[in-house]
């Protein structure tokens, strides 16, 4: 191996913090919530602060996190993007094989790598299982669940140049870059963007016939794509009707229109199915795929394409253009390679399906002891959600009404954390909160979190406790915070 000749290391810059001082844990944690509010998303860490859900947190145990305190919580939040747990010891020690073995390029953008062969063989493979039609697909790597989602826009609309519309559902989620954004019909995220792509269209969720009614309004030669999510996740869990998903597909077939599943967060296990749509008769021309493909540790996405629909866009000397460069990276590459192993070895979709239909049940007897807290349970597999009635129980104005729900999904959460459960908010339906345990969390911690679940609904049986279990500071705090401007900084700030 040719020599490296070391030279002094150069003084550091004043204030520069060293790698090893942060894996040796020296920043205290209040000095990491300080310097990543001043250099990060301030306001958003400031929210979370105030309802003691900032962390930072470090692990227990894969399914376990810790805070400042020593106070120990069971983790059912990862937006469904932690397969595993944290730093799951079946990557961690792959990894470390992977660091003193591997030799291939790192960043093999323009040539070939044995990693992203091997995955994107075996995600065709594994699909195509399902569906056979999908034998000859190609994959394409990317670094995110919206850049997967943007990769299949481009797909579909190299595959029907001149179509202009691209149809999405009514509380659907694929993301917040500009294309995904255009097809994420969520006014709070969209607005101040406008114009954003144009001809996206919004069809109500689970109505066949209005998407019908839709794609004859706009021509279906004038449709580049319909974008669906087999289960909504951001969007409250919802578990669309029998029989829709494979309407979809049939009416997309019947027009030529380019049918994208997007698989970003049921996909690989979480509902239950290695892929949802496929488990509901749809036979999509594109999946897209991110969130437990990087094994809950890095970002891997892939958007899935039927061979022609591939080589529209990326044909001979277009091959160039759609890329990017991190995507196939061999590390994101190895730690999907090994996820998905894991997997396929320990069938984690039909231990997600059994799981959570025990969970599921678990939280109907809880919505049936407290039905004034509860509004709605919902679930499939290992997405569980929990639809909350509004704190007050009044009518209100449309924008106090919207706070009021956003409060309760938020207050709700501050509790759940109380009982030591971590939970997520959907990001398209404000008063639901979801439980996206590990796939692989032993089956005793998932009892004890469901019992902790109902501890906290023994401490709230009305969703009014949620504001009344809340210190009085703490919401006029909120209060505050939900109606201030961005804060102004001062040279005082550093
Ligand atoms: C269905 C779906 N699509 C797309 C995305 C966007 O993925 P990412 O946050 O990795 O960009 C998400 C994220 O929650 C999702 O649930």
């Amino acid at each position: 191996m040719p020599r490296v000749t070391s030279l002094p290391p150069a003084p550091l810059p004043p204030g520069f913090i060293r790698a090893g001082d942060v894996l040796d844990e020296r920043l205290s944690p209040a000095q990491v919530r300080t310097l990543d509010m001043r250099y990060g998303n301030e306001e958003l860490l400031y929210g979370l602060g105030l309802l003691d859900l900032s962390g930072p947190f470090y692990r227990f145990s894969p399914w376990e996190l810790e805070d400042e305190h020593g106070t120990r919580r069971i983790n059912a939040s990862g937006y469904a993007a932690v397969p595993f747990g944290d730093m799951p010891p079946v990557i961690t020690s792959f990894l470390h094989e992977f660091l003193d073995k591997n030799r291939a390029m790192s960043l093999p953008q323009q040539s070939s790598s044995p990693w992203r062969a091997a995955l994107q063989t075996n995600l065709v493979r594994l699909l195509s299982r399902e569906l056979p039609s999908h034998a000859d697909s190609q994959v394409f790597f990317c670094s995110s669940g919206t850049e997967a989602i943007e990769g299949a826009l481009k797909f579909a609309k190299a595959w029907r140049p001149k179509a202009k519309h691209y149809i999405s559902f009514s509380s659907g989620y694929h993301g917040k870059t500009l294309g995904s954004l255009s097809l994420t019909p969520n006014p709070e995220y969209q607005d101040i963007f406008r114009p954003l792509v144009p001809g996206a269209v919004t069809s109500p969720y689970g109505d066949l016939d209005a998407l019908a009614q839709l794609v004859r309004r706009l021509g279906p030669d004038n449709v580049v794509a319909v974008v669906v999510e087999p289960i909504q996740g951001e969007g409250g869990v919802n578990i669309p009707p029998p029989g829709f998903l494979r309407g979809v597909g049939e009416l997309c077939q019947r027009y030529g229109i380019v049918c994208i599943a997007d698989e970003i967060q049921t996909g690989l296990g979480r509902t239950g199915h290695w892929f949802e749509s496929a488990a509901q008769g749809l036979d999509p021309d594109i999946v897209t795929l991110a969130k437990p493909l990087g094994g809950g540790m890095t970002a891997v996405g892939a958007t899935i394409v039927r061979h022609t629909i591939y080589k529209k866009m990326l044909g001979g000397l277009s091959s160039k253009r759609h890329s990017n460069t991190f995507g196939g990276n061999a590390l994101a590459m190895a730690v999907g390679l090994k996820s998905l192993e894991y997997l396929v070895e320990q069938d984690l979709p039909a231990r997600s399906a059994r799981l959570g239909e025990m969970g599921l049940a678990r939280l109907r007897a809880l919505q049936e002891e407290y039905p004034r807290l509860f509004e709605s349970v919902r679930g499939q597999g290992l997405l569980l959600a929990m639809q909350f009635r509004p704190m007050v129980g009044v009518p209100l104005p449309g924008p106090l009404r919207e706070i009021v729900f956003e409060a309760t999904a938020i207050l709700a959460l501050r509790e759940l954390h109380a009982a030591e459960v971590m939970a997520n908010l959907s990001l398209s339906s404000k008063r639901t909160v979801r439980l996206t345990p590990a796939l692989d969390m032993p089956e005793d911690l998932f009892f004890t979190m469901l019992g902790r679940v109902g501890v906290f609904a023994g401490r709230n049986p009305a969703s009014r406790h949620l504001l009344t279990n809340t210190p009085p500071a703490v919401t006029a705090r909120l209060a505050k915070f939900a109606a201030s401007k961005p804060k102004k900084r001062t040279d005082s700030d550093g």
